[in-house]
């Protein structure tokens, strides 16, 4: 006799039964044979084509296989010691996850319950509201305002159950970002009441006076959460590492939510790399994003295609045609680009900066893809 189903509808959350699962790209050998392409740029996710830092590098290349069946150090000790003298907190104020995207579902975790909700836009990083969504948890999305967070919509979204409002600083992917004085004046506005993040995964992109580090405001701000990756700048994203930052008893308090070993020790030792690069990764990226940028945003003029581009290594593009379309096209050209109609731009596309030549190959196809 065949075992009995389980009775998926009793035992399923409501919430959970109503998600669609997220699909991710399949591997780049189906894509290239799927498309009939020898090469493939992954132009999709925002990664840091130069690599990562020379000295994280050295660090992976000094792994060795033996240490692989050795469990990793449960809470990232010499990594969240390291940042406590970077950023001179105490290493007890960092929290170390598997991406940002853990320490994302550790804050709903730790702060929302059935009936709560959440805070943030309806176009920014998508996590925020798909990990709302299966915690069972409402995520309350404001609009953007001139591509930016807009304070007072937001403040005016908080309701007696807001637990966490997520602000994506530069944010993906408008690229628009809040300045220091817009930053404290909405933290001064909430007043403590609501536990605020600042998602400052691109945060090395940018370098304009006014952008505040988070990381700054933590000692004054006790309900202020930090977030950073490695996996943009530092080149690191296939090790999957990330942190929050936060005042001491805020990150106790969340640090209840992790699952121990979830950080695994060559991600650990290549971020510790990467904090001890001289500058000069950094710099470098920086030039090749806004040479890249300052191509990409002439030759779509040049095109009469509307762009949307400020801080971070990327830009959307606005198309006449079908993005999926496009998207096809050029796939079977060689180019992998995010399609945004999901993310609630109809038609745009998300293209992350690549090198000069790259770049020029991918406007030529980008042309012949619309035309
Ligand atoms: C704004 C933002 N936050 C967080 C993440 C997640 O980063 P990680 O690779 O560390 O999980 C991303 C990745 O695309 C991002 O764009």
């Amino acid at each position: 006799m065949a075992p009995t189903q389980p009775p998926l509808d009793t035992l399923v959350p409501p919430y959970i039964r109503k998600i669609e699962a997220y699909v991710p790209s399949k591997p780049d050998d189906v894509l290239r044979s799927m498309y009939h392409t020898s090469s493939l740029v992954r132009m999709n996710n925002n990664e840091n084509v130069i690599g990562p830092p020379q000295k994280s590098i050295e660090a992976i290349m000094n792994f060795t296989p033996e240490r692989a069946a050795i469990y990793p150090n449960g809470d990232s000790y010499h990594l969240r010691h390291r940042l406590s003298e970077v950023f001179r907190h105490p290493a007890c104020s960092f929290l170390i996850g598997n991406g940002a995207n853990e320490v994302i579902t550790f804050v709903i975790k730790t702060f929302c319950q059935k009936g709560d909700n959440i805070i943030t836009t309806d176009k920014t990083f998508a996590v925020y509201e798909w990990a709302a969504g299966f915690s069972g948890v409402e995520a309350r999305l404001v609009p953007l305002k001139d591509h930016a967070f807009d304070e007072e919509a937001m403040i005016g979204a908080i309701d007696g159950r807001t637990k966490v409002i997520f602000i994506c600083n530069p944010n993906n992917p408008t690229g628009t970002y809040w300045s220091e004085a817009r930053l404290r004046s909405f933290l001064r506005r909430v007043d403590g009441r609501q536990i605020v993040v600042v998602d400052e995964a691109y945060a090395e992109f940018v370098d304009q006076p006014d952008y505040p580090e988070g990381m700054n405001l933590i000692s004054e701000f006790p309900n202020l959460v930090v977030f950073r990756t490695f996996s943009k700048m530092y080149g690191l994203a296939a090790l999957r590492i990330g942190y929050l930052a936060g005042n001491r008893n805020l990150v106790d308090i969340i640090r209840r939510t992790c699952i121990v070993y979830s950080v695994n020790t060559l991600a650990q030792e290549a971020a510790l790399g990467a904090l001890a690069d001289d500058g000069s990764h950094i710099r470098r990226t920086r030039e090749l994003v806004r040479a890249s940028k300052e191509f990409l945003i002439s030759e779509l003029d040049r095109m009469n295609l509307p762009w949307i581009a400020g801080e971070g290594n990327f830009v959307v593009i606005r198309l006449p045609v079908s993005d999926t379309l496009v998207y096809r096209r050029l796939m079977a050209k060689g180019y992998m680009v995010r399609t945004m109609t999901g993310f609630r731009f109809p038609n745009h596309i998300r293209v992350t900066l690549h090198d000069l030549p790259v770049m020029e190959g991918f406007v030529q196809a980008l042309r012949s893809s619309i035309a």
